[in-house]
């Protein structure tokens, strides 16, 4: 019961990493809020995961939808921005507008998320977390858009790190950076590929450890950063990749 009486607001928490980790916040003792655009998929969650979850619909590229879901949370304690989506392409295939599309979700909608975070949870402090990627930290010839926008995340989260400890708010703000982990984004990005299967071997291939992730492995790391058991950790880049970027 390691996050006891939190609460947590968790962006694309239905399907992939944010559905791991809503289930394990529940399972350590917090109260959710599962927020995405997946109508069915976070209701059904919620569902599942009983009287310590519920469901809002929460376009994180929306400013109206984050100042009512943010207004009808009585207390936060933790903001995960961690919906997300990947647009596979190199400088020459990605249009302009692909590029604003990635940028909308992966930055636009992460700022959001830390000024509403920030404003709700200053007086008494809290967690935000930041989904960024390993590809925030080592570029790939074929992810032009995608390698921008999650280094953009993990720059962001230094500076409001850095803001809220200057402001004395308790705030703390990290980023994790997954290598690639099973979710359902991962049957996105073969979608968008002439080669899937050469694309998933060289996914395998880069990780030391011999495999790719699991979302419960990316929830561990959560519930730290989410826990009182990080309260000297802000301003930080978690690098859950099973030693890719060694
Ligand atoms: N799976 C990986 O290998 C991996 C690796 C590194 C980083 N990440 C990052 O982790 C995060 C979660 O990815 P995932 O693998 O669980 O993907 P996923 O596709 O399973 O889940 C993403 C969720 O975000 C939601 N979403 C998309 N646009 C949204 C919007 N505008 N507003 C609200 N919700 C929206 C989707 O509906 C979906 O539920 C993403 O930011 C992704 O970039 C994933």
């Amino acid at each position: 019961m390691r996050l006891n009486g939190k609460t947590a607001l968790i962006t694309g928490g239905s399907s992939g990493l944010g559905a791991a980790m809503a289930k394990r916040f529940v399972a350590e003792g917090a109260s959710v809020v599962i927020a995405d655009i997946d109508d069915a998929g976070g209701e059904a969650l919620a569902a599942e995961l009983g009287d310590k979850a519920r469901y809002v619909h929460l376009d994180v590229t929306q400013e109206a939808d984050w100042a009512a879901a943010v207004d009808s949370i009585k207390t936060l304690d933790c903001v995960i921005n961690n919906a997300g989506i990947t647009t596979a392409g190199n400088i020459e295939q990605v249009t302009l507008e692909q590029f604003r599309h990635e940028f909308e979700i992966d930055v636009v909608g992460v700022f959001l998320g830390c000024k509403y975070a920030v404003a709700k949870m200053k007086a008494a402090g809290g967690s935000i977390i930041n989904m960024s990627s390993l590809a925030g930290i080592r570029a790939n010839a074929d992810l032009v858009a995608y390698n921008g926008a999650k280094a953009a995340v993990a720059h962001m989260t230094k500076s409001i790190a850095a803001h809220c400890g200057k402001s004395g708010y308790g705030i703390r703000c990290n980023s994790i950076h997954p290598g690639v982990i099973r979710t359902p984004i991962l049957d996105k990005v073969l979608a968008q590929v002439p080669n899937p299967d050469e694309v998933y071997a060289g996914w395998v291939a880069v990780h030391p450890i011999g495999r790719i992730g699991t979302p419960e492995e990316i929830a561990a790391i959560a519930v730290y950063l989410a826990s009182d058991e990080s309260t000297f950790t802000t301003g930080a880049e978690f690098r859950i990749d099973g030693g890719s970027s060694i």
